[in-house]
């Protein structure tokens, strides 16, 4: 290892102790640290790529005055990135004095899931344990709903016992004796650790300049966000880097703003926030969101990273394009804005210059208007937790009849994701009516050339994005019935 490849020490509580370890290179995953170097072998190694949910843990975060839980994958973190952070593994619910437990006592989730018959060969079982940890810590003493149970437990994999006996232990953990974490105590533990973010081969600035310098300065270092996309080419394809620069603790970039009639997404909030606080403006967006990967991943994923990655077939740009959203590139030299299908060149190529990072995406607010529709349709062969092979978001606002307003965003139809000009062109000021949908969905099936891949034959995506279109029509004449988007709210449990 050169000079070049020395880190800072690495800070973090677990157990109510403060853990410092020196010399853990930049790629080291949380995952590594816990098992191998730490010998906490209760977290587990399925499927190393943020699928499986074995190696969820839960890390602890100041927020303002409080403290803020969040089940992730330790697989595909990089363990710098929980520095200054409280971490918590399955092993440490009886051995942590903030919990309170006695040593080898049950947390009333291990009790409830031993109560329930939720376990049979185990393995997956600490990754179940610790993202019911996070649901019990963040419900309260409120019962939890199957449906919430569902979305808590939406990146952890069971092979045997099935999900029956694990959603009655998440709801009867709910009604054992309570054990509630003293999160002052957590807090006044990580008061203790100062930031560092000076020096070595992983960087975390704490303001949007010194980012902007460092990026400057570094044109070829590795940004990372909540490395669910970067955690994997670790992990699979072994990658190194001299240098990554971690921007999660940029100020600046950790909000979620509202104002000049428009919604400003900075790029460290994680995915799941960014969704919870669309799906307040547009609920429609209720199951798109919950689509998008599992909990642990969009609680470390954010939207700038989805953006900035650039995949053809990532979710929130066709999202983000139906919605007019801009994304706000900035450097040194200052700010520019660009709407988001401008952004893209080619395959996983952009606009974003060698010393710009993506700092925000900005939407216009939905406005008061009637007859307004949003139709986000995710195509993928598994419900949950899988890639699309296609998706058309639709913005329609209709008035007197007639089409007065539309933008479609689509995804896995193109080298880039896309914006459908020709298929609005075809719906813009025409009478909202069958011939017009069918007129318009011709347009739409001709208007990209998609391949064929593993995901979906080029034939199959384009017959499709036209009977999405059908379905868009139906949906506005009261057929409800057939929208399938609002499976997955109960109908599973
Ligand atoms: C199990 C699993 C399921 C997934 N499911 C989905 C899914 O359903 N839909 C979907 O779209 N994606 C999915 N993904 C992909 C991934 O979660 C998203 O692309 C996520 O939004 C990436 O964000 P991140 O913060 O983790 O990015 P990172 O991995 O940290 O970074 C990704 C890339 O973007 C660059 N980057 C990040 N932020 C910036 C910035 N601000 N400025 C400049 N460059 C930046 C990085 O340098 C890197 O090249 C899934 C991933 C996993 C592991
Ligand atoms: S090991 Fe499968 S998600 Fe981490
Ligand atoms: S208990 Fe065996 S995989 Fe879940």
């Amino acid at each position: 290892m050169n000079d070049t490849r020395t880190t800072r020490p690495l800070r973090f509580v677990r157990r109510g102790q403060l853990l410092a370890l020196d010399n853990v290179p930049p790629e080291r995953t949380l995952l590594e640290v816990l098992r191998e170097d730490l010998a906490c072998t209760g977290v587990k190694e399925g499927c190393g790529e943020g699928d499986c949910g074995a190696c969820t843990v839960v890390i602890g975060e100041r927020v303002g005055q409080d403290l803020q839980l969040r089940a992730i994958n330790s697989c595909i973190r990089l363990a710098h990135s929980v520095d200054g952070l409280a971490v918590w593994t399955a092993e440490d619910l009886s051995g942590d004095p903030a919990l309170g437990l006695s040593p080898g006592g049950l947390h009333p989730v291990q009790q409830a899931l031993v109560d329930c018959h939720a376990s049979q060969c185990g393995f997956c079982t600490p990754g179940f344990v610790m993202s019911l940890f996070a649901l019990y810590e963040d419900q309260g003493r409120v019962p939890v709903s199957r449906e919430a149970v569902q979305r808590a437990l939406s990146g952890n994999l069971c092979r045997c016992t099935g999900y029956r006996p694990l959603i009655d232990a998440a709801q009867r953990m709910m009604d054992l004796p309570a054990t509630r974490l003293d999160r002052q105590a957590v807090l006044r533990a990580l008061a203790a650790i100062e930031p560092i973010d000076e020096g070595g081969a992983y960087l975390q600035p704490l303001r949007l300049d010194d980012f902007l310098r460092l990026r400057a300065a570094h044109p070829q270092a590795q940004i990372v966000a909540g490395c669910t996309d970067v955690g994997l080419w670790v992990t699979k394809q072994h990658q190194q880097f001299d240098q990554i620069i971690d921007l999660t603790r940029v100020a600046e970039l950790g909000h979620i703003e509202s104002s000049q009639g428009r919604l400003r997404v900075g790029a460290a909030v994680c995915l799941e926030s960014a969704f919870r606080t669309l799906r307040l403006l547009w609920p429609e967006l209720d199951v798109f969101a919950a689509r998008f990967a599992g909990l642990p991943v969009r609680n470390s994923g954010t939207l700038g990273g989805n953006v900035a990655n650039g995949s053809p077939i990532g979710d929130s740009m066709p999202l983000l394009i139906a919605l007019r959203a801009q994304v706000v590139l900035a450097s040194l030299r200052g700010q520019r804005s660009l709407p988001l299908e401008e952004f893209y060149t080619g395959y996983r190529q952009s606009r974003l210059a060698a010393d710009e990072v993506v700092a925000y995406i900005d939407i216009p607010l939905p406005s008061a208007e009637p007859d307004q529709w949003l139709r986000a349709y995710k195509i993928s062969k598994r419900y949950e937790d899988d890639i699309s092979a296609l998706c058309l978001v639709i913005k329609l606002r209709l008035q007197a009849g007639h089409v007065a307003e539309v933008s479609i965003g689509a995804g896995g139809v193109a080298a880039t994701p896309a914006r459908a000009r020709l298929t609005e062109a075809a719906l813009q000021g025409q009478p909202w009516n069958a011939d017009t949908v069918e007129r318009a969905a011709q347009v739409l099936r001709g208007e990209f050339a998609p391949i064929s891949d593993m995901r979906a034959s080029a034939d199959y995506r384009r017959q499709v994005l036209g009977h999405l279109l059908q379905r868009l029509w139906l949906q506005t004449q009261g057929h409800e019935g057939l929208n399938l988007e609002s499976i997955g709210s109960g109908e599973f449990a």
